[in-house]
């Protein structure tokens, strides 16, 4: 038996029927089955051989019991499977449909309005060199600016971006014998800081860069009211307050008029609550670029000027729809991500 059992259980994984499994049965543990007369013949065994044979043949048993229990259960679930009717005039089962993110429905938004303007948009790699992230953007080693954004630092000294101004660089340097140059970048930044409402370690921007001749500030402040006016509602107003960035001179900070109190302050005679009572809110980074920003790419800055942008959509999309906490953007919470 001990040689034959393979072919036994051989037999039980093909057995077409419940039918022909009761046969098998028999055959092997019925009162004149295989094993049932190995079993017997044990006594006859020299007296060393016999506990070892004894173990066998119990573990054969109960091999072969398994083996009998899981075909026919398995026989039995297809006969379940063929005999369960198909209704063929059932409705059919709605799958879950998705939809953007809105983080996604804002950075559309802005780029449609980039596109029409005339605006490629392109993108950077997400792990940037020191040089492209700081260094040719006026931010050398010991640069306080460096601690304006808290970075991340990996083994051999890249950095994932810290912010998507890298991206300006990188495409200045291909296209300065081409331009002029008209682009937005979205995608995504790093930073090591604290996670609260309004920050988190990482966030997506979308950069905006112009080189031409005879590019001003009054470009610069049109082109971010039409970006303005494109997301946020025609009746948006934008105004630049100084700033500073190494990278651009002069550097202005972005507001809109408030899309809760309409730029007054007041709700019902009380202090906004989205932008506490100024009527305005910050939304970005702006200037014209250094001339050593465009001498460090090899464009001539006495022909070329240009402006460029740094903004936050998540923080476009929480005061759009209202949401008082950007890091519910990136949880997993469907209830969250279904109202949109
Ligand atoms: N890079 C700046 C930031 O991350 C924004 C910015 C972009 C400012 C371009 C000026 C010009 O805050």
């Amino acid at each position: 038996m001990a040689a034959g059992i393979e072919s036994w259980l051989e037999q039980v994984a093909q057995a077409p029927d419940e039918a022909t499994l009761t046969q098998l049965r028999v055959r092997v543990l019925g009162r004149k089955g295989v094993l049932t007369e190995a079993l017997k013949t044990i006594g006859s065994l020299p007296v060393a051989e016999r506990a070892q044979a004894g173990l066998d043949s119990n573990k054969h048993r109960s091999t072969f019991e398994a083996a009998l229990a899981a075909r026919q259960l398995e026989l039995q679930n297809q006969a379940e499977i063929s005999l369960t009717p198909i209704d063929v005039t059932a409705p059919g089962m709605r799958p879950q449909l998705g939809h953007r993110h809105p983080v996604s429905m804002v950075l559309n938004e802005l780029t449609d309005v980039f596109w029409q303007m005339g605006y490629q948009v392109v993108d950077g790699p997400e792990i940037e060199t020191e040089w492209f992230n700081f260094e040719a953007l006026l931010v050398d080693k010991d640069h306080p600016a460096r601690d304006m954004q808290d970075t991340f630092y990996l083994k051999g000294g890249n950095l994932p971006r810290t912010h998507t101004s890298a991206v300006q660089i990188r495409y200045m340097m291909e296209h300065k014998d081409n331009l002029p140059i008209r682009i937005v970048a979205p995608g995504k930044v790093y930073r090591n800081e604290d996670e609260d409402a309004r920050h988190s370690w990482s966030f997506y921007q979308i950069e905006g860069l112009v080189v031409d001749q005879g590019i001003t500030v009054g470009d610069l402040k049109g082109t971010l009211e039409a970006m303005m006016r494109g997301v946020l509602g025609d009746n948006t107003q934008i105004r630049l307050r100084s700033n500073y960035f190494p990278y651009t001179e002069p550097s202005v900070e972005m507001d809109a008029t408030c899309v809760v109190c309409k730029g007054t302050g007041k709700v019902f005679q009380h202090d906004c609550h989205l932008c506490t009572g100024t009527g305005w809110l910050e939304l970005g980074g702006a200037g014209m670029v250094h001339p050593r920003v465009l001498q460090n790419v090899g464009i001539n800055a006495d022909k070329y000027s240009g402006f460029a942008f740094g903004f936050g959509p998540e923080r476009i999309a929480a005061i759009k729809y209202n949401v008082p906490d950007v890091r519910e953007f990136w949880r997993p919470n469907f209830k969250f991500l279904e109202q949109f």
